[in-house]
């Protein structure tokens, strides 16, 4: 079609990882931009949002498939696309209008030139007045705002986000967002398109006209949704709550990490990406569930309103509720199990038991460490034992993210002990359950 500026067809990225397994982070891509549209790709944390977005912008190659730029196929980075990064990436020793310039600079404009149109960007994204001031000077908001300016200033068909608001504070992030909303309405800009990467579903329900929702390992497209909403949308009216329990829905379908076989939940392997979550968090969601009487369960955009959290902090609890059997999630609801709700309503000590036991039976790792203690003499091991273990699949920093969450999991539940001066897990007073007790084969 005429109006398409970008598209990549059955685009697939692959890292090598030395001495194992390749990590594949985007499978079979196809998406297309076209004139007048916002479009934001919303998706967890490490789904590939980033890397396509570079991708796209000629900045990485992809392993395979085709990057096209108004139907001819990109050799290199394109000069028609222009991104804005979550961390404004500012030069310190560099004014604003310096700042600013600095996007011509490769231009080979003349300096005049230059000043002129970086003053008309400066004063495009409101900040007239900074000119001579230098970052450290700046707000957040008001070095974002720069980063637009640096954005704009070449005059861009395209408009790339890296996740630009979210390193900005709840009220700053909406002042922006409006403000990006006005410009783009009112074309004081030469933009045709913006691409935006977000784990906000709020901000994409708020901003997109089209979001594609990207689900992960490896990142793919799960859906393509239609926003047909004017703009000056407003989070009350009922079309808007629509909209974001749709998202919700198709989300929690592409969540794949549990993806149900014959209506029960995948078992997991040993070598499983757990999410990284805290204990505390766990047993507090339990707990909102356990409080939803008498049904012990609820809508996930309710859950996510109620507890102020999106996506990127809400999906990794739930995911380990599931994985734990405490909770499932059905259509977009979840929901407490059998286990869940005994679990609420025990006692500190039993709790624990309880915890274990979901452990030991659910998390291959943690049943092969108590085994691996039981076993030795001395009932010892050292971690870099389990960490050489996890890095057969997993990249270095994912195995230790992983080992964290094992051990304060499992200490909670006193499956095993953990020193952490000598780094060893042992089952020096890990209370008094045993892999029999617990209930495991
Ligand atoms: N150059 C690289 N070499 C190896 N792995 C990489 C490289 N760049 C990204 N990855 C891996 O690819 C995966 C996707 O990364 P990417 O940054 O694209 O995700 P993302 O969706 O943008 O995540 P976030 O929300 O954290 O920004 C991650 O597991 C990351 O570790
Ligand atoms: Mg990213």
């Amino acid at each position: 079609m005429s109006d398409i500026i970008i598209s990549v067809q059955n685009i697939s990225k692959v890292f090598p990882k030395p001495a194992s397994q390749d990590i594949s982070v985007l499978d079979n891509i196809d998406l297309s931009l076209r004139e007048s549209e916002i479009v934001c790709l919303l998706g967890t944390s490490g789904s590939g949002k980033s890397t396509l977005l570079r991708i796209m912008s000629g900045l990485i190659k992809p392993s395979s498939g085709i990057v096209s730029w108004y139907g001819q196929p990109i050799k290199g980075p394109i000069p028609g696309v222009s991104m804005v990064f979550q961390n404004f990436a500012l030069l310190p020793w560099l004014t604003v209008l310096e700042n600013v310039e600095l996007g011509l600079e490769a231009n080979n404009i003349p300096p005049d030139q230059r000043r002129k149109r970086a003053l008309a960007a400066i004063d495009i994204v409101g900040m007239d007045g900074f000119e001579s001031a230098y970052p450290k000077e700046l707000s957040g908001g008001m070095c974002q705002r720069v980063g637009f300016a640096r954005a704009i200033v070449v005059e861009p068909d395209v408009l790339f986000m890296d996740e630009p608001f979210s390193a900005l504070d709840v009220l700053t992030a909406e002042n922006l967002r409006n403000d990006l909303i006005d410009l783009w309405v009112a074309k004081k800009t030469k933009l045709k398109a913006i691409l935006m990467v977000t784990h906000n579903i709020y901000e994409a329900a708020y901003m997109a006209d089209r979001i594609l929702i990207f689900g992960t390992n490896p990142g793919r497209i799960m859906a393509d949704l239609k926003v047909d909403m004017p703009y000056d949308r407003n989070p009350d009216q009922s079309k808007f709550t629509e909209l974001v329990d749709s998202i919700y829905h198709h989300i929690t379908q592409a969540s794949d990490s549990f993806s149900r076989i014959g209506g029960r939940l995948k078992p997991v392997d040993i070598h499983f990406r757990l999410p990284e979550v805290e204990i505390s968090t766990l047993i507090g969601l339990v707990e909102t569930l356990h409080s939803e009487a008498p049904t012990h369960q609820t809508e996930i955009s309710d859950l996510a309103q109620e507890l102020h959290l999106d996506l990127d902090d809400l999906l990794p609890i739930i995911d380990s509720l599931q994985l734990l059997r405490f909770a499932q999630l059905r259509s977009g609801r979840v929901e407490l199990t059998f286990a869940g709700k005994m679990f609420a309503e025990a006692s500190l000590l039993d709790q624990k038991q309880i915890f274990a036991r979901q452990l030991l039976d659910y998390l291959p790792i943690v049943k092969h460490i108590h085994k691996r203690l039981n076993m030795k003499a001395g009932h010892s091991i050292h971690q870099s034992e389990i960490l050489m273990l996890l890095r057969q699949k997993l990249s270095d920093t994912a195995s230790e993210d992983v080992l964290k969450t094992v051990i304060e999991w499992s200490r909670y539940a006193e499956v095993f002990a953990f020193d952490v001066n000598s780094g060893h897990l042992s089952l020096d007073n890990p209370g008094e359950v045993s892999e029999t007790d617990a209930g495991t084969k």
